[in-house]
């Protein structure tokens, strides 16, 4: 089994923050880079929610570090009852004050507050929060069909997020993941990439298209959602139709 690992830029050592996803951070060089925003592009149904969610879980239970988690596309008791069904207890972190909800759905309803700058993210809820998730920023800039109206938008997003400090996942809905897809600003905006597959065969694949100064290994790698979330097979190899980028 070969190991390919593609140097990204120059290795600048930085400080790495736990992902929480059995297998991901052996890909990662340690895990996400501190202060970051990692993007998780994918269709509907790859996991995209759920592996946010394991990175939020893991940082209040296990790294005491708060997580907010900035829903757009799920009110609030959805999400907490989806994650809870998956072993991830929310509602006692959120006592704690190791987690909080920010239900942004009404941002993306009433066109007069979609000003994408003005989400609820920079507000109290982020207060000492390390750990943000912005599920998903295709929600928000859906108003904007073409690619240049679409990117000052998520630009706008990129800064707010950056100006905390925090590590943060944004979330992407992928129409397509062909090869002659089109490139979403937000590719080129976040400082990383990962990319989630659903193959034909129904098997699962995960691949680092980016990680901006980071060793990373991005070689897709296959994944299983079970009953406690995702993992990653980080040694073996995806086979079947389509595993390529
Ligand atoms: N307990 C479970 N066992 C296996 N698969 C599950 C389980 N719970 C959810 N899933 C799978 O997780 C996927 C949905 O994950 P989600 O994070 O909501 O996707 P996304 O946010 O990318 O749309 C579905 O494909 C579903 O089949
Ligand atoms: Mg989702």
């Amino acid at each position: 089994m070969s190991t390919q690992i593609e140097k990204v830029g120059p290795q600048i050592p930085s400080s790495r923050v736990k992902s929480g996803i059995p297998g991901l951070d052996a890909l990662l060089d340690g895990g996400f880079p501190a202060g970051k925003i990692v993007l998780i592009l994918g269709e509907p149904g790859t996991g995209k929610t759920i592996l946010c969610s394991q990175y939020l879980h893991w940082g209040a239970s296990q790294g005491d570090e708060k997580g907010v988690y900035v829903g757009l596309n799920e009110p609030k008791p959805r999400f907490m009852a989806e994650m809870s069904a998956l072993g991830m207890d929310f509602a006692n972190l959120e006592k704690d004050d190791r987690f909080a909800y920010v239900d942004a759905t009404e941002v993306r309803r009433i066109p007069e507050q979609a000003k994408v700058g003005r989400i609820p993210v920079g507000g109290r809820e982020l207060g000492l929060a390390r750990r943000v998730v912005v599920d998903s920023i295709s929600d928000l800039v859906f108003r904007f069909p073409n690619i240049e109206e679409r990117r000052p938008a998520v630009l706008d997003i990129v800064e707010v997020l950056q100006s905390t400090g925090t590590t943060c996942l944004l979330t992407s809905e992928l129409p397509s993941t062909g090869v002659d897809r089109i490139l979403q600003p937000e590719e080129y905006l976040a400082e990383g990439v990962i990319l989630l597959r659903m193959l034909k065969d129904g098997a699962r694949s995960l691949q680092v298209l980016k990680m901006r100064g980071s060793k990373v290994d991005s070689i897709p790698r296959p994944y299983v959602i079970k009953d406690n979330g995702l993992e990653v097979y980080a040694t073996e190899e995806v086979y079947g139709q389509s595993a390529g980028k």
